[in-house]
């Protein structure tokens, strides 16, 4: 199956929210690939994902070293869950040489996230998340922060894994009548 869904950010702030919120849903197993050029926010996003599997910090863009492995941390959100994968195959031109990096030892028990993975990565496991970033032109801008800048995050879903699941949810702090407030009863 595929499904998909789009949601915009107007600062680095926001982007990692929707991260967290879906770092905080993801299982062992789980493969992302994102795409976006440089500067769309790969890494960014990839850092809010951090916070959500509640693994060790300091995730920034690899781009001398192909892989870090960002364990999950006892005292974090999910002690015991799956430690973070990032990847960043910028320089990788072919799938046989995402093979190359030997992922498979962690795949099953962490959660894989590959920048520029797109074209390169998709055969690493059945099912994965493509996470595209575009930045946002003209109009989307005005009267933001200095700094923070729209983006548009395009999510795909695809494979049995995410068969269900809907992520449609995940921006819900943008809206105040929200998960934000206590639930009433
Ligand atoms: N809405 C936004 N979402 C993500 N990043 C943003 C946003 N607005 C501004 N930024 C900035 O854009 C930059 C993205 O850089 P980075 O995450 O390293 O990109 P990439 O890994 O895709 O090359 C950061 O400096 C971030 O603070
Ligand atoms: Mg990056």
């Amino acid at each position: 199956m595929t499904a998909g869904w789009e949601f915009q950010t107007a600062a680095a702030e926001e982007t990692q929210v929707i991260a967290e919120r879906l770092g905080g849903m993801l299982q062992a197993g789980d493969l992302l690939i994102l795409s976006g050029g440089l500067g769309a926010g790969k890494t960014t996003f990839t850092q809010g994902l951090g916070r959500g599997l509640g693994v060790r910090s300091g995730i920034i863009s690899p781009t001398f070293v192909l892989v870090r492995i960002h364990p999950n941390l006892p005292d974090g959100p999910r002690p015991g869950g799956p430690d973070l994968v990032h990847v960043d195959a910028y320089r990788l031109g072919s799938s046989g040489e995402v093979d190359d990096i030997d992922l498979e030892n962690t795949l099953d028990s962490a959660v894989t996230v590959v920048e520029w993975g797109a074209g390169l990565a998709e055969h690493l496991a059945e099912s994965r998340l493509e996470v595209e970033l575009v930045r946002a032109v003209g109009a989307a801008h005005a009267g933001l922060e200095d700094g923070a800048e729209a983006r548009l995050l395009r999510v795909t879903a695809v494979g049995p894994r995410w068969g269900g699941v809907d992520l449609s949810g995940l921006p819900c702090a943008a809206d105040p009548a929200s998960s934000d407030t206590e639930p009433m009863d």
